[in-house]
């Protein structure tokens, strides 16, 4: 079991260089914004925000958004405050909170979303807490992989004990339960995305020492040493030069009963 401190030690330390690590997709925003289309200056929470990748891709992509961004970790809170500041966006928030202490201002949310993050989380506490923010109607849009996207990607595949080691992720059918098991939300769908990614050696072993996914913070540092060379023997025997692979997603939405 990973401890609390210890991952929230390991966002401190990747904050100042995660988003230069991580890919940002832009299909799961522009489905919220169509998602969003008709409602005029939605207002939104972000969950697990980070440093704040997906809050500025929200802001270019969706008109007139209001937005409170949350996360346990001081330090991502800094870093999503000076990247949206440096754009010239002030129409934002932050807040330091955990999932388990959240407690969102009753019914004022047009949408709380979550990328990257819901495997950090109490899940059904987390759904509790967002429905209790959300307005009637309003909506709620996970982004995460699945156990089984996860043993796809490029890790999942040549990585050893990628898989193993990454336990926390949740399965469609336990995220749909857990939602249609919670009082005032409703299932409406889950969508899966599916991205081509190329890549050199090189880059692949910069993430895997920046920690770019927490997981690689679950070995130990020797441990870790050992399965890079692995990792870089099977890709080097697999690959001619560019590597390449898909990674997948799934982005599921619920919306709040307008009772
Ligand atoms: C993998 S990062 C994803 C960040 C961002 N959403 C992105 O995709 O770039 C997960 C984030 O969740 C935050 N986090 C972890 N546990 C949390 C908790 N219990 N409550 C709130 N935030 C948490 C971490 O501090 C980290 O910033």
């Amino acid at each position: 079991m990973v401890k609390t401190h210890d991952m929230n030690r390991h966002f401190t330390d990747v904050s100042s260089v995660y988003r230069g690590v991580r890919t940002t997709d832009r299909e799961p925003v522009e489905r919220i914004a169509m998602v969003l289309k008709g409602l005029p200056c939605p207002k939104g929470a972000d969950i697990g925000c980070g440093p704040g990748r997906y809050d500025l891709l929200m802001f270019e992509t969706i008109p007139e958004l209001h937005l409170t961004c949350i996360d346990a970790n001081r330090a991502m809170l800094e870093q999503v405050r000076a990247l949206l500041a440096a754009k010239g966006i002030d129409a934002f928030e932050t807040r330091q909170s955990t999932v388990e202490e959240l407690e969102l201002e009753a019914s004022a949310y047009d949408f709380v979303s979550s990328f990257n993050a819901v495997h950090h989380f109490d899940f059904r506490d987390f759904l509790r807490r967002s429905r209790d923010g959300l307005a009637a109607s309003g909506h709620l849009l996970v982004y995460t992989r699945l156990p089984a996207q996860n043993a796809r990607t490029i890790w999942g595949r040549y990585f050893p004990g990628f898989t193993k080691k990454e336990t926390r992720l949740h399965e469609l059918a336990d995220m749909q339960r857990w939602i249609e098991d919670t009082p005032g939300l409703r299932f409406v769908n889950a969508t899966s995305l599916r991205y081509p990614r190329r890549s050199s050696l090189e880059r692949l072993v910069e993430q895997v020492r920046s920690r770019h996914y927490s997981t690689f913070a679950l070995y130990e540092p020797d441990a870790l040493e050992h399965a890079l060379a692995v990792f870089q023997k099977r890709v080097r025997d697999r690959f001619n030069g560019t590597v390449e692979w898909y990674d997948e997603n799934v982005l599921v939405h619920a919306r709040r009963n307008n009772d």
